[in-house]
């Protein structure tokens, strides 16, 4: 079978590192890709929105597999695209259509699917330019701190934390009125804060049928002890420690159960990745927010402790008969620890070299920020590479990660040296 993987992420190059591995996928393609996934695949130089760019390699290619990795294209309804074209409606699509991503591409829409199938997250009412000072109103009814965010896709920035309810409802206004986030922020949620700690679960579905994978753990911010901007992700641990079975069983009927139930009865089609960003509040579970993908840098510690082959689990994606498989698990912990670009999340330089790949041992780099470039591999990304290792424990597995960092380098590279602190 011949597949094509839409991304250029370390999720992506796991993906393809994942997917090379099966005897059943004969020519692998990654569009756009980078330095990682030309070396196990055929790099395309095409953009993930350009369907009918798409289109034309899937035709040229033979491709009946299409692993869709970002959310924009899925919000952007790539999947209603191959259903609508004669030529591509029996391509396997894994991802969303438009109408479900919707849980992603709309924080209103989660909160009010929420909210419809009785799944526990935090009170929320949404606001527009012409609500705002019920907006104001409402921030007074909460306590602090206070959580705005804009509806829309907003590049992971879109999701203010603030102490104060003077600057809270000033940034409310920034957001609504100033366009702060641009059309993302034409509606925003206010929400009421939760306390506790966060973890990400996965959930495979077919429309019928789910799987839970391996629950993982990211590390948002760019400063140790968790200080500092929001990122994609600084680093991941999978399973999550603190989890235990009876959390795992709530987790489980409370949340996933009505998630694909909901799904089903509201008619939102869905055969892809379900992404819950949970918060553990005391023992119980509430959503954070849902995303219609696999997370990055937490697809590079699920994926490598999954035994099964993915092409096996895609296909039975495709023909509803994820029920058939037998989801086999390591239970070794995976981490991994992402290299970023010096000033990331903010301005930082490209085109540097990266040294020292050929003496990693015992650990994966998975690239992300990184291309080949006259058979050199060069940054091209803020975040640049995650070293993923595995151990007995979780603390192993970190260690063996930080020993193989110590023998890359780049200019200005970064790192956080305290991943898994707070476990
Ligand atoms: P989101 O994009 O909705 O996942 O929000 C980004 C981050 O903001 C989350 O990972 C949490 O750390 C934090 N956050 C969002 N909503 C809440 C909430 N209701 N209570 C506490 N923290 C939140
Ligand atoms: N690591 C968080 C995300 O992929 O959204």
């Amino acid at each position: 079978m011949n597949i094509l993987i839409l991304g250029s992420g370390g999720r992506e190059h796991t993906f393809a590192w994942k997917l090379s591995q099966s005897d059943k996928c004969q020519n692998l393609f990654v569009a756009p890709g980078n330095s990682g996934t030309t070396q196990i695949a055929t790099n395309i130089p095409i953009d993930v929105n350009d369907f009918e760019g798409i289109k034309e390699i899937v035709l040229k290619n033979d491709i009946t597999m299409v692993v869709v990795g970002p959310e924009d294209p899925l919000v952007n309804g790539i999947h209603d695209f191959f259903l609508n074209d004669e030529a591509l409606k029996l391509v396997n699509v894994i991802g969303p259509q438009k109408a479900a991503a919707q849980l992603e591409g709309s924080k209103e829409f989660a909160k009010e699917f929420l909210y419809r199938h009785n799944i526990p997250t935090a009170a929320y009412e949404s606001f527009t330019k012409e609500t705002l000072d019920k907006g104001y109103t409402f921030l007074e009814t909460l306590k602090p701190p206070y959580v705005l965010k804009a509806d829309g896709l907003a590049a992971g920035k879109g999701v203010l934390i603030i102490e104060d309810i003077n600057e809270a409802k000033n940034e409310l206004k920034k957001m609504l009125v100033d366009s702060k986030f641009g059309q993302a922020s034409t509606k925003v949620v206010i929400e009421e804060f939760l306390s506790g700690i966060e973890l990400s679960c996965f959930v495979l579905t077919d429309e019928d049928n789910y799987k839970i994978l391996p629950t993982a753990k990211d590390y948002k911010r760019i400063g140790e002890g968790d200080t500092g901007l929001n990122t994609g992700g600084m680093g991941a641990v999978s399973p999550v420690p603190f989890v235990d079975d009876e959390f795992m069983q709530k987790v489980e009927n409370r949340v996933v159960k009505p998630t694909i139930e909901g799904l089903k009865k509201d008619n939102l089609p869905y055969k892809g990745f379900v992404f819950i960003g949970l918060i553990k509040v005391g023992d119980d579970p509430f959503v954070i927010e849902y995303n219609v993908r696999m997370g990055d840098p937490e697809t590079e510690v699920v994926f490598p402790r999954i035994q099964n082959d993915l092409v096996e689990i895609f296909q039975a994606m495709g023909d509803g008969r994820l029920k058939d498989i037998e989801l086999k698990v390591t239970p070794k912990a995976a981490t991994t620890i992402m290299l970023v670009s010096g000033g990331y999340p903010e301005a930082y330089d490209k085109g540097m070299e990266i040294n020292g790949l050929d003496k990693i041992e015992e650990s994966i780099p998975f690239h992300a920020g990184a291309q080949l470039k006259e058979g050199k591999v060069i940054t091209s990304g803020g975040r640049v590479m995650a070293i993923t290792s595995y151990g007995e424990t979780y603390k192993e597995a970190i260690k063996k990660s930080y020993q193989n960092i110590e023998k890359l380098h780049f200019d200005k590279m970064y790192y956080r040296k305290d991943i898994g602190f707070d476990l």
